[in-house]
């Protein structure tokens, strides 16, 4: 619910409140965020020496000292701006006053940009604003989320100044909090070992992450949260913050000389610069934000429904399918026949798709060509694809596809014909990566070329599922179809020709899925998740290192978008332990296999159908219950959570052991048990009272490697 009382905005959720007000009729203060106040919140200057003032207001507001909403630059407000704007007379300062408001349901449109869709209860405040020295204007819009306790926040800049504008720093969300006694929570990592957490107090300065790779990255995941230094999975303050875009981001976070802390999210300045010609408007992506008094464990709560309720597209299928993928299976040796062995196999042990990945296109045999080139490798598909996936699905199962639509081997037929088709800077070698360099999705062109190349390969081909992969990052940024002026432009065009194709593939293949790659989890953002069912999460399938990726992307994304398979090198390990600790842990999130199936013993196909056959008895749970952590796995040799679903009538509860150690103990509560109830959990035998859940079940570490524990609780 959104509200305005004597120039007091005041924007509800369920459990949290957002309070910011106009100053002297011109002047956006914020006020506080956080849970719901008894009290009135009030402005009050928190004047310093050396800070700046108006003549007419004095020191009662200083921009520099004030929590602010917009900041703008070299107006006296010393601390990271929200927005930079080159004017046309060559300066870049910018300050905003109050205009106009309104208060509207749902939400707009952002042009060409994913953004979290409204239902029925969402509402928006639009502020206006604007700089009467340039004429320039900003719009705030806040959007709320209220079941998920979730405010979005981005901006439209408008140059209305009679000349070219040229911005040069753009931020969607600003928050200040009055003080600084707060840790951040970041994911930090690399390929292989991505989303890994870390936790740190603030210090006075800035301290932020951020991606200039084009890709929202392995190396640093968009999501922040600060909390309280004591906060823990299950009590505590915090705040979280994520961006609803894939490309170069900034989080920054700023200490300041009066211990407040301002969070600002958005595209940042590096990499990112805009011409905006008179009467032009950009919009920046959507950032948001929310608010947890209980713990890390409901800030994810929140924002698992909100991805769940907002941004995740519907699920194309009744069941989502287990996937059993051929990548660590065969990589780049597969044809026609391998792959009929793969649907059989798969038929028999009830996997439900097979994803055929990397080599089935041009000339892929390794990966130093062909990409580029979809049409079917001929030699591997005689009869072409069509014919050859009808056979696939004749054996009982849905079948998949990879693709990577963004990049170009040089050695491929398309780059030989279009080498202006890649991102590349006059004079300049453009490095590769992987062998490969970059298209410029900004280039329409190019787009035309991939929608046109994928419809005539893909016609009449009975597809149910894409995995869509992009595997290196973007140097030498610029474009052969942008002016001088605009090359700064060039990685911003490039991610909205990124949206721009999968919104078509969304629209053309209706029915299909699409799971997301980029060398595992380097696009695992809320950009993507748009338009993408699952993640691949990491291509690192060692258990061990995923619980920990697992255990971090829970932080911030939902269960159902983690996909995770068991894998099994060289396919020869049969030990039940191994398997079983390896699907304990794929568990966690939406189950697959990257086993080469065909080849496997009988035991190893017998494991796997049981596997599956479990999993599918609480399925529902980990893809849309509520996620509740316990340990976690970076401060405790154990991770432990539980899934459940909404009145705690059916709890799964797993215990994953990172170290062999023995001897240390963790109480596992379940405090959203009913009290009353008597439960029974099959898979150890073993009958509960619901208060026996709420003082928790007792966990002790054991000297073997590998061990997980799981409990499946029903209410009786
Ligand atoms: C990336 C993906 C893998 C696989 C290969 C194929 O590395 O993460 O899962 O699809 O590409 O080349």
């Amino acid at each position: 619910m959104i509200q305005v009382k004597d120039q007091r905005f005041t924007l509800q959720t369920k459990n949290t409140e957002y309070i910011f007000e106009i100053l002297y009729d011109k002047y956006l203060v914020h006020l506080y965020y956080g849970g719901k106040t008894a009290g009135e919140t009030v402005y009050s200057s928190r004047y310093k020496a050396f800070s700046p003032f108006t003549a007419e207001h004095g020191t009662t507001y200083s921009p520099d000292t004030c929590m602010a909403e917009f900041s703008g630059f070299g107006n006296g407000d010393f601390r990271a701006t929200s927005l930079k704007l080159k004017n046309k007379n060559g300066d870049s300062v910018c300050s905003f006053e109050y205009r106009s408001h309104r208060i509207f349901a749902g939400r707009i449109e952002l042009p060409g940009l994913p953004y979290a869709d409204a239902n029925a209860d969402t509402e928006t405040l639009e502020v206006s604003l604007l700089d009467p020295v340039t004429g320039c204007g900003v719009q705030l819009y806040y959007t709320v989320f209220p079941k998920e306790d979730v405010i979005s926040r981005y901006a439209v800049i408008e140059n209305r100044s009679g000349g070219d504008a040229v911005i040069e720093k753009s931020m969607s969300l600003l928050l200040d909090l009055p003080g600084c006694e707060y840790d951040m929570i970041s994911l930090y990592g690399g390929h292989n070992n991505e989303r890994h957490y870390q936790r740190r107090p603030l210090f006075h300065g800035n301290q932020s992450i951020g991606s200039r790779r084009g890709a929202s990255s392995h190396q640093f995941n968009p999501f922040i949260a600060l909390c309280d230094h004591h906060a823990t999975e299950t009590a505590g303050e915090v705040y979280g913050f994520n961006f609803v875009y894939s490309g170069n981001f900034l989080d920054e976070v700023e200490v300041d000389q009066l211990c407040g802390t301002r969070v600002q999210l958005g595209l940042g300045s590096e990499n990112f610069s805009w011409l905006l010609k008179d009467g032009e408007r950009f919009t920046t992506p959507e950032a948001v934000m929310t608010f947890s008094a209980a713990g890390i464990g409901q800030m994810s709560r929140n924002f698992h429904a909100f991805t769940r309720n907002h941004i995740l597209p519907p699920e194309p299928f009744e069941q989502r399918p287990v996937v059993l993928n051929t990548w660590e299976a065969c990589y780049f040796n597969i044809d026609e026949a391998e792959m009929l062995r793969f649907a059989e196999a798969a038929a028999e042990c009830g996997t439900d798709m097979v994803v055929m990945d990397d080599g089935w296109f041009g000339a892929r045999n390794n990966d130093k060509a062909g990409l580029g080139d979809w049409f079917e490798n001929k030699e591997k598909f005689k009869d072409g694809l069509a014919a050859f996936v009808d056979r696939m699905k004749a054996k009982g199962i849905k079948f998949g596809i990879w693709i990577e639509p963004e990049m170009v081997n040089p050695d491929s037929e398309l780059y030989r014909a279009h080498p202006e088709w890649c991102l590349q800077v006059k004079g300049r070698e453009s490095l590769l990566s992987r062998h490969q360099l970059v298209l410029d999705m900004g280039n329409p062109a190019v787009i035309d070329y991939l929608k046109e190349s994928f419809s005539k390969t893909f016609e009449g081909v009975a597809l149910d599922y894409f995995k869509w992969d992009m595997n290196r990052h973007l140097s030498e940024v610029g474009s052969t179809v942008l002016p001088p002026e605009r090359q700064g432009e060039a990685a911003y065009r490039h991610m909205l020709g990124v949206y721009e194709l999968f919104r078509w593939f969304k629209e053309k293949y209706p029915h299909a899925m699409i799971e997301n790659c980029s060398g595992g989890g380097g696009r695992y953002d809320l950009g993507m998740m748009k338009f993408s069912t699952m993640i691949w999460t990491s291509d690192n399938t060692h258990p061990k290192p995923r619980i920990k990726i697992q255990y971090s992307s829970l932080l911030a994304y939902p269960a159902a978008t983690m996909s995770c398979h068991v894998s099994n090198p060289k396919n020869v390990c049969a030990d039940p332990d191994v398997l079983k600790f390896r699907w304990q842990v794929a568990v966690g999130g939406a189950l697959g296999y990257e086993l080469h199936l065909p080849d496997a013993l009988q035991e190893i196909k017998d494991t796997v159908k049981k596997q599956i056959a479990d999993y599918r008895v609480y399925e529902d749970l980990i893809l849309r219950g509520d996620y509740y952590p316990l340990c976690n796995p970076y401060e405790t040799e154990i991770s432990a959570f539980y899934y459940a679903n909404g009145d705690h009538s059916r709890i799964l509860l797993s215990a994953l052991q990172n170290s062999s150690f023995s001897g240390h103990f963790y109480t596992l509560s379940v405090p959203g048990a009913q009290p009353d109830a008597v439960y029974y959990d099959a898979i150890n035998d073993l009958t509960l009272t619901g208060r026996q859940l709420i003082v928790g079940i007792r966990y002790s570490t054991v000297d073997k490697d590998p061990t997980g524990k799981m409990w499946y609780f029903v209410k009786q």
